[in-house]
C-alpha cells in the first residue's frame, strides 16, 4: 500500500470520532485533506461548523459546503483532527511541515481530543529526524538562530515561504529530541519565536496510523 493509501485509511478511521451536530476542528496537510474530502462525502449537512487551521483547509472545507467559523465564535469542541510529520511513543509530535504550525497549535488547544492521522512512516523512537519547524518574527532571525544552534540544532530559513500569519519559518536539523516537553518550552521562550513545531506539552490523545494491513490505534 502506498503512503497515500495509508493516509487515506487513517483519515477514514478518524470519521468514527466525528459527532454529528458538533463543531469540528480541522487540520492541514495531505492527510487532513483526505479527511476533509471524506467528511464531505459522509457528513455533508451534519456538521454545523468547522474551525480550520489554515487558509488552504478553510478553502477546501468551504468548497465542500461546510461552514467555517472564526475561532473567536466558539469556546471549545470535542475533537481536532490533523496529521503530523513525526510522533513518538508518548504521542508527542513534530508538526509544521506544511507551515501551518501556529494555527494548528492554537486550534488544537481548544479541542478536548487531538486525533492525529498519519501513515506508518511518521512513527519514530526519537523525534528529530524530520527538521523541526519554528515560526519566527523576521527581525529576530539572527538571535533565534544563535540560540537554536546553542541548543544543538542547525536552523535554515525555509525558502520562498511565509506562513498564513506572514512570518518566516526556520527548519531545524540535527536535534535528537529525548525530552520534547522541555525543548518545546525552551524554544518557545526565545524572544522572537512565534511557535515551535513540537506538540509535546499537549500531545495527541489518539494516533490513527495507517499501515499496509490495517489502521493501528495508539492512545485508545
Ligand atoms: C501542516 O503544517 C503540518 O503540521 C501537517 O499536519 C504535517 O506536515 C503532516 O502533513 P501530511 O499530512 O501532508 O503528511
Amino acid at each position: 500500500m502506498s503512503s497515500d493509501n495509508q493516509k487515506r485509511a487513517a483519515a477514514e478511521a478518524a470519521l468514527e470520532f466525528v459527532q454529528p451536530g458538533e463543531v469540528l476542528g480541522v487540520g492541514t496537510g495531505s492527510t487532513a485533506n483526505h479527511f476533509i474530502d471524506m467528511l464531505g462525502e459522509r457528513f455533508a449537512g451534519r456538521v454545523p461548523a468547522c474551525v480550520s487551521s489554515s487558509h488552504a483547509s478553510t478553502e477546501r472545507l468551504r468548497g465542500l459546503g461546510f461552514r467555517v467559523v472564526d475561532l473567536a465564535e466558539v469556546d471549545s469542541y470535542s475533537i481536532y483532527v490533523d496529521g503530523a510529520d513525526e510522533f513518538d511513543s508518548a504521542l508527542a509530535m513534530i508538526k509544521g511541515g506544511g507551515g501551518a504550525l501556529t494555527s494548528e497549535k492554537i486550534v488544537s488547544s481548544l479541542a478536548d481530543q487531538f486525533i492525529c492521522i498519519v501513515d506508518a512512516s511518521k512513527r519514530v523512537e526519537v523525534l528529530g529526524e524530520f527538521p523541526l519547524p519554528v515560526e519566527i518574527i523576521g527581525m529576530a532571525e539572527r538571535g533565534v538562530s544563535r540560540v537554536l544552534r546553542e541548543l544543538g540544532g542547525e536552523p535554515v530559513r525555509r525558502e520562498d515561504f511565509v506562513t498564513d500569519h506572514g512570518n518566516p519559518i526556520l527548519d531545524v536539523r540535527g536535534f535528537r529530541i529525548h525530552d520534547p516537553v522541555i525543548l518545546e518550552g525552551e524554544i518557545e521562550a526565545i524572544p522572537g519565536v512565534v511557535t515551535c513545531g513540537l506538540f509535546a506539552r499537549r500531545p495527541a490523545d489518539v494516533v490513527l496510523m495507517g499501515t499496509d494491513q490495517s489502521v493501528q490505534r495508539f492512545g485508545v
